[in-house]
């Protein structure tokens, strides 16, 4: 093992479903700290990739239709796009249908059953197959898991168990040592209490003949491998698979929200003990988010895509929103609106202006050395490396930002516009290289453009000399101005405010008027109707799953009068898609559907294309 290495992974994603904002959220953190780390001369592997045996994924792959192997091979393609947009820099993908990865796995499996870990039982508990875990009688309301509101299921079978009540002394004592370092500290009290309520063995394998999509026992064919002991062992193969297990176990950083803890503070760490493996250095358990206020899960249906968010805002924006606007280690909220005014205020208006500011200026007046500097970043570059140190990323970001408001006002203070003072110009781009640099494991894409216009490399070495170049060109626009999405209500409001003609141009039936500027904001495409599901106690809204395309939103329409389930599958309808989400009956609704209203609507008909035109396309 050297010790200037940092091995980090990310959980692998399961396959069920396209990816979604939360995978993005952990990808992006490990890829900033990544990184970071490259950055400072370290010698780095990155995993992350996805989880695509048991009984959730083969349930979905049934009711679509497909193979289970063709189903995830879409859906890990999908993530692997994802994160290329994203600017991920893994330095590798696993899939657990990788032949290595199962290989791996069964080899593990024989040697638990060899050194008597694992013994056949039977076992019974209950189980929810959205979190494709066993759960405690505190983990269950109402009979249901929580998390995914689906009732969860008494399982009892013949069983092959592992011997995790073995393990329960040891794992305190390396966790309470802090040897196996959970994060944050409540967390850490979270799983020292749980493992003290007491471990039991579980059961490490399914019958086959119920859950065949998983990897066979080695030794005995009828029961396949219980996902998670598969899947945990992708930290592991995924050195292999690259022969470097020697060079970079134990992980350094294994990066997850809250939700998965507890299986990786009992069973993950249990496994290696058991193989003679060492124990991850630190879990850290960043937070969870919700969106608009409403938890987000895959099987709740109110998932928002990365590539969306990108196509619309671009990558760096998002990566700079997501990894500042929730505190590390926090739960939090995630709105578009929040996004934009980010985006506008801090990306637009301070950093953007700042490096067009300069790079104009100095364009035209130079840049010329000066002893003495006053815009040092002696102390930023100390607070950055000990925000990293203790993982608290949104809190490097505020810092980078405070030190890019002192370069504005040590420009608005200085006016080079006036006095035309190539020195105020060289040491302003003198300290946009540092902060450029120190931000580049955050917003790669934007860094590498900055660093192109001042001409400095991203490394250690030119963050301790000084600039060197004394012309330049003036930069492009880094980032763009968002309008935020439409609120219907607002709409022709500030026309009607200036303009009295607008209020008498009525047309009779029409509520108001709207300028040609207004009805472009909006964006109306062809969706198709993909699932359809009751909403409690609503008597009058249906929540519809719609396809556009790239992505699925969730619409709570109300047409139960007017239609029923099977008339609304499949239909092709027009989606009005920047509307602003609404909560109607404690569900997401992220648009409206348009249709013709009779008067007394007694009709509402959904508007359809006429012919058949591919899903997502304009309507103009
Ligand atoms: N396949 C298992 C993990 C196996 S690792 C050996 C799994 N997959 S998952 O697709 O459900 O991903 C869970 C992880 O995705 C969370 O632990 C977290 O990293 C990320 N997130 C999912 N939703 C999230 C939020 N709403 N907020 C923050 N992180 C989110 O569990």
């Amino acid at each position: 093992m050297t010790k200037n290495k940092f091995y980090i992974t990310t959980p692998i994603y399961y396959t069920n479903s396209k990816i979604h904002i939360g995978g993005a959220y952990t990808t992006i953190a490990a890829d900033v700290l990544a990184r970071w780390n490259r950055l400072n001369g370290k010698s780095v592997f990155f995993l992350t990739g996805t989880d695509e045996h048991g009984q959730k994924i083969q349930e979905v792959a049934e009711q679509s239709g497909k193979k289970p192997k063709e189903f995830v091979d879409e859906i890990a393609k999908g993530f692997k796009e994802a994160f290329k947009l994203l600017n991920i820099s893994n330095d590798y993908f696993i899939r657990t249908t990788d032949k290595g990865h199962e290989e791996e796995v069964k080899n593990i499996l024989q040697e638990l059953y060899d050194k008597e870990y694992i013994y056949k039982g039977s076992y019974e508990a209950y189980y929810c197959v959205g979190c494709e875990q066993y759960k405690t009688e505190s983990e269950i309301i109402d009979e249901k898991c929580p998390l995914h509101n689906r009732p969860v299921e008494l399982r009892k079978e013949e069983s092959y168990l592992f011997k995790l009540s073995k393990f329960q002394d040891k794992l305190l004592k390396e966790i309470k040592s802090g040897r196996f370092c959970i994060l944050p500290e409540a967390r850490k009290k979270e799983v020292i209490s749980f493992i003290e309520s007491g471990l039991k063995d579980i059961s490490i394998s399914r019958l086959k003949e119920r859950v065949y999509w998983g990897i066979p026992l080695p030794f005995d064919k009828n029961h396949t491998c219980f996902v998670w002991v598969d899947a945990f062992w992708n930290y592991i193969t995924g050195l292999k698979e690259n022969k470097v297990f020697e060079k970079f176990w134990p992980v350094d950083i294994q990066l997850m929200a809250k939700d998965i803890i507890r299986v990786h503070g009992t069973i993950w760490p249990a496994l290696l003990l058991a193989t003679g493996n060492k124990l991850p250095k630190t879990i850290f358990v960043h937070g969870y988010f919700t969106i608009n206020g409403q938890k987000m899960s895959k099987s709740l249906g109110n998932v928002i895509s990365p590539t969306y968010l990108v196509d619309k805002y671009g990558t760096d924006s998002l990566r700079y929103f997501l990894m500042r606007n929730i505190p590390f280690g926090e739960d939090g909220d995630f709105s578009e609106n929040a996004l934009i005014e980010r985006n506008n205020n801090e990306l637009a208006n301070k950093l953007g202006n700042l490096i067009s500011r300069v790079s104009t200026l100095a364009e035209s007046y130079g840049l010329k050395k000066k002893a003495g500097i006053q815009l040092s970043s002696k102390a930023l570059i100390k607070s950055i490396s000990k925000y990293f140190e203790s993982l608290e990323l949104d809190k490097a970001l505020n810092e980078i930002f405070a030190f890019v408001d002192k370069c504005n006002e040590y420009i608005q203070k200085n006016k080079p516009w006036e006095t035309h003072d190539a020195e105020i110009l060289y040491e302003t781009a003198n300290a946009i290289k540092d902060f450029t640099i120190l931000l580049s494991p955050f917003m790669p894409e934007t860094s590498e453009k900055i660093s192109r216009i001042f001409n400095f490399e991203i490394s250690l070495k030119s963050l301790k000399s000084p600039l060197n170049i004394s012309k330049i060109k003036k930069s492009d626009v880094l980032f763009r101005k968002i309008d935020s999405t439409i609120d219907i209500g607002k709409l022709g409001e500030e026309k009607q405010k200036n303009n009295k003609v607008n209020k008498s141009s009525k047309i009779p039936g029409i509520m108001t008027t709207i300028d040609f500027k207004d009805w472009q904001k909006i964006d109306l495409r062809v969706g198709k109707i993909e699932k359809v599901e009751e909403i409690k106690d609503a008597d009058k809204l249906y929540k519809l799953t719609i396809s556009i395309g790239k992505e699925n939103r969730t619409v709570c329409a109300g047409l139960k009068k007017y239609y029923s389930k099977s008339e609304l599958l499949n239909k092709k309808c027009v989606v009005f898609l920047n509307l602003a989400p609404r909560t109607m009956k404690g569900q997401i609704s992220e648009g409206m559907l348009l249709a013709a209203v009779n008067d007394n609507e007694s009709q509402v008909i959904l508007i359809s294309p006429e012919k058949d035109i591919e899903v997502g396309s304009k309507i103009r």
